[in-house]
């Protein structure tokens, strides 16, 4: 991303060195392969680089520490910095709490650690300095195989091993390990029936699908392992989290979309004298940015692919619109996407963030309809034409500005807000709005989210697809530019449809389950909850039974049946009154 005022994240300082020292490592086994292009002095000067943009921030701190909310950029500054001084180990035999930090401490303070599972137990462990981890990776021993040679690449992905018996204690002596995977359907329908208001079902639904603190480190934790291989290459840069995995609508479970933030190589000019001699980098060009990104993910992919412990399944998709690699990180268990020069999704992340920190509701409305859609199938993880979790997500916006009165405000009046530090302009698309939220005003709609959740029905029900496009700039619907069945405008590049994808079935299918919903959020706002008798679960009502496929099919069947009963009843009244004022031909 070229020009966004928010993204000079820091590099924290001793990891350039642990880079350093991780470049000579390879070196001194494979030079040929992986040469380091920087010396050893360069990595610290780097660092000096970032100090500066770390001191170069306060004032948005400042705003920050008044109105009690973080922005996106201190988000990513805190997560990385703390990734920055995490290990990520594989824990295969039962340790105790007590002598796994007692052998840890051994290189210095440890700040936070937690256990989960993913095909085995890991303890992410989050140092208080980066000496420690550089303490903690110069003990640790290179494994050496019988019939196999080792890519001599060194990361934070290690493996405890124990070697005595005593240490390996029963789990009970441990803390629980953290769950990184969403709950079953049928346990969030119990747990939701058993809730009193459709309003404390959709708060129980975002806490319980929402990502945990922890999964959000784990997450920033593996964009630093990555960048440790990126940095090989390229000193300067960054990877940065964007789309769920920090806009605040995240669900357990959701991928990992990644940027390879090369801004600080690319935005790096020296002021160049008025007299005298200067320096400039002698640099390859290549015809076009496109090129240029597609090479960059290809030697990432490959590097990636080959040294990287724990990524496995990379596909490099370099001639998509927006050319990516794809891999799964086994350890965390994440399917992680890798992009660069995107700047834009970054703006469309701070945007969303900064939505659903304006209101409550926001968040809570959005969890529920993305919940929705994917148990009845509207959104897939499987590429096709789905709805796409982001295009849903500007559906539920748009509509919360379109209440009366509005409940966010539009994005022209988010840009208007905008002071002289907020222009942004990311590859020729004006992505300029207010970074300091205490400028927005405070907006007086008081409805529920259960009206939300019904409204929200109504409102899509109802929608004029054909010939209306949904614009969340304008905060108004537009006249659709072209015939795509469902037309969202994207928000910053607005010549172009989110939703292009979207087929007319699947609008169809949408429609229809937006009008019966509703239908059966009514009836059972009607009846209310149905307790469980003793020992047996609550009948699923409300959220609960808008979340089970069967009960919409239930309620269709039931439609259908009370239909053709009606029918009947009609036709045999019909034929009764008929055989009533037919003359009696006995009579006759
Ligand atoms: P999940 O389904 O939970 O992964 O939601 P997500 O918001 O992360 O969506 P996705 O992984 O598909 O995309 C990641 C981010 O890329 C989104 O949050 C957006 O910021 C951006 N993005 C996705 N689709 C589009 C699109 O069609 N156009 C633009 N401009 N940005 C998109
Ligand atoms: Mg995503």
């Amino acid at each position: 991303m070229r020009s966004s005022p928010s993204s000079g994240v820091p590099m924290a300082s001793t990891m350039g060195i642990m880079t350093a020292i991780s470049r000579l490592h390879m070196r001194g086994r494979r030079g040929s392969l992986l040469t380091c292009p920087h010396k050893f002095d360069t990595c610290l000067q780097s660092i000096g680089t970032d100090v500066a943009a770390e001191v170069q921030a306060p004032g948005k701190d400042e705003a920050e520490a008044k109105n009690g909310r973080k922005s996106l950029h201190t988000v990513h500054k805190e997560g990385q910095e703390q990734a920055d001084r995490s290990v990520l180990i594989s824990c295969q035999g039962r340790t105790t709490d007590k002598k796994f930090l007692k052998y840890l401490s051994r290189h210095g303070d440890v700040q936070k650690y937690f256990y989960y599972e993913s095909f085995g137990t890991y303890a992410v462990v989050e140092f208080a300095s980066q000496e420690s981890v550089a303490s903690l990776l110069e003990e640790a021993a290179v494994p050496s195989f019988v019939h196999e040679a080792v890519l001599p690449f060194k990361s934070r992905l290690l493996s405890l091993k124990s070697l005595s018996v005593s240490d390996l204690q029963s789990p009970q002596s441990r803390q629980r390990s953290q769950t990184q995977t969403s709950m079953p359907i049928n346990e969030l329908v119990q747990r939701l029936s058993r809730e009193e208001t459709i309003d404390r079902q959709m708060t129980a639904l975002t806490e319980a699908c929402q990502l945990t603190e922890e999964n959000v480190r784990l997450r920033f934790l593996v964009c630093s392992l990555l960048k440790d291989i990126a940095n090989v290459f390229f000193s300067e840069c960054a990877i940065r989290p964007f789309g769920s995995s920090v806009n605040g609508f995240g669900k357990l479970g959701c991928d990992l979309d990644m940027f390879l933030d090369l801004n600080g190589i690319n935005g790096h000019n020296a002021k160049t004298p008025k007299s005298g001699f200067s320096l400039e980098y002698q640099m390859k060009q290549s015809s076009s940015e496109r090129l240029v990104t597609q090479s960059i993910l290809s030697v990432i992919g490959t590097c990636v692919d080959q040294f990287v412990p724990g990524c496995v399944g990379v596909q490099k998709i370099l001639k998509a619109r927006c050319p990516l690699v794809g891999f799964t990180h086994q350890p965390s268990g994440l399917q992680c996407d890798l992009t660069t020069n995107n700047g834009v999704a970054m703006k469309s992340t701070e945007l969303l963030y900064l939505y659903g920190e304006l209101d409550p509701r926001v968040r809570c409305l959005v969890f529920t309809v993305r919940s929705w859609a994917r148990t009845l199938n509207i959104t897939s993880s499987i590429p096709g034409a789905w709805i796409s979790n982001f295009s849903l997500t500007i559906m539920v916006l748009f509509f919360l500005q379109r209440r009366s009165p509005p409940i966010i405000p539009t994005l022209d009046q988010l840009r208007d807000l905008a002071g002289p530090g907020d222009e942004c302009t990311v590859e020729g698309h004006d992505c300029t709005f207010v970074s300091d939220w205490s400028k927005i005003p405070p907006q007086s709609n008081t409805e529920t989210l259960e009206q939300l959740l019904g409204e929200f029905f109504d409102f899509y029900a109802t929608f004029s697809f054909s010939t209306m496009s949904i614009n969340i700039r304008k905060g108004k619907e537009q006249h659709k530019p072209e015939t795509s069945p469902l037309y969202i405008q994207n928000p910053f590049e607005t010549s172009l449809n989110v939703s292009k994808n979207v087929n007319v079935t699947l609008l169809q299918r949408f429609v229809t389950l937006c009008q019966e919903s509703s239908w059966l959020l009514q009836q059972s706002k009607t009846n209310g909850p149905i307790g469980g008798t003793k020992g047996s679960s609550p009948a699923p009502w409300g959220l609960a039974s808008l979340l089970l496929p069967s009960q919409v099919a239930r309620m269709k069947a039931r439609k259908k049946r009370r239909s053709e009963t009606t029918g009947a009843r009609v036709k045999s009244l019909i034929e009764s009154l008929n055989s009533k004022n037919q003359p009696n031909k006995s009579s006759s």
